[in-house]
């Protein structure tokens, strides 16, 4: 963490606020879901440390799976269409699916994932996002669990990266200027 310390510009979400929202998410999750056969299925790569911390707060038995998926350049974030890298290993059939995401941009990832994963008759499928910039989704989405919403500024941190840094710092923060394009 400390690595990193002189790139920040300013903390936007602090540990401690997030380890809050997660136990209070993972809580309600629990309520909703006991007596089911939870899934959380985490879309790589930023989801894992959400996924990570906010399964430790879900008091019930459960699994784990990971997609992959990439896009196919600068077209997807106009037509949503993304390349599946790595697929589940789980049949979805009767299972009730929880997709973890760290962050919900466009929204047009999920669009996508969302009518994928559906097709494989889960016996429930819904959305836990950390994060979701406000008003900028192109699509209309139905996310059940709601970390924050936040400005549409560029931010790393919990999983998020800038060029593959970032994602160990255990808060969300924005990047100074002089932090990008660096070697
Ligand atoms: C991020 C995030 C979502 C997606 C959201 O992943 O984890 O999957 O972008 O964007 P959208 O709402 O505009 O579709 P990213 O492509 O940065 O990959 P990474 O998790 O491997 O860093």
């Amino acid at each position: 963490m400390d690595t990193y310390a002189p790139d920040i510009e300013k903390i936007l979400i602090p540990a401690e606020a997030i380890q809050a929202k997660l136990a209070e998410i993972g809580e309600r999750i629990t309520q909703d879901y006991t007596g089911r056969s939870l899934l959380l299925v985490g879309v790589l790569k930023g989801a894992f440390v959400v996924m990570a911390d906010l399964a430790r707060y879900i008091r019930l038995p459960l699994e784990f799976d990971f997609m992959a998926v990439s896009s196919y350049g600068s077209a997807t974030k106009t037509s949503g269409v993304v390349r599946i890298l790595k697929d589940l290993d789980h049949d979805l059939e009767n299972l009730d699916v929880l997709l973890v995401e760290d962050i919900v941009d466009s929204g047009l990832t999920l669009k996508y994932l969302l009518k994928n994963l559906a097709a494989r008759k889960p016996a429930s499928l819904e959305v836990a996002a950390l994060l979701r910039k406000e008003g900028i989704q192109k699509v209309p989405l139905d996310l059940r669990y709601v970390g924050f919403d936040i400005p549409n500024e560029f931010v790393v941190g919990y999983g998020l990266d800038y060029d593959e840094r970032y994602r160990t710092l255990p808060h969300v923060a924005t990047l100074k200027p002089e932090a990008y394009n660096t070697d």
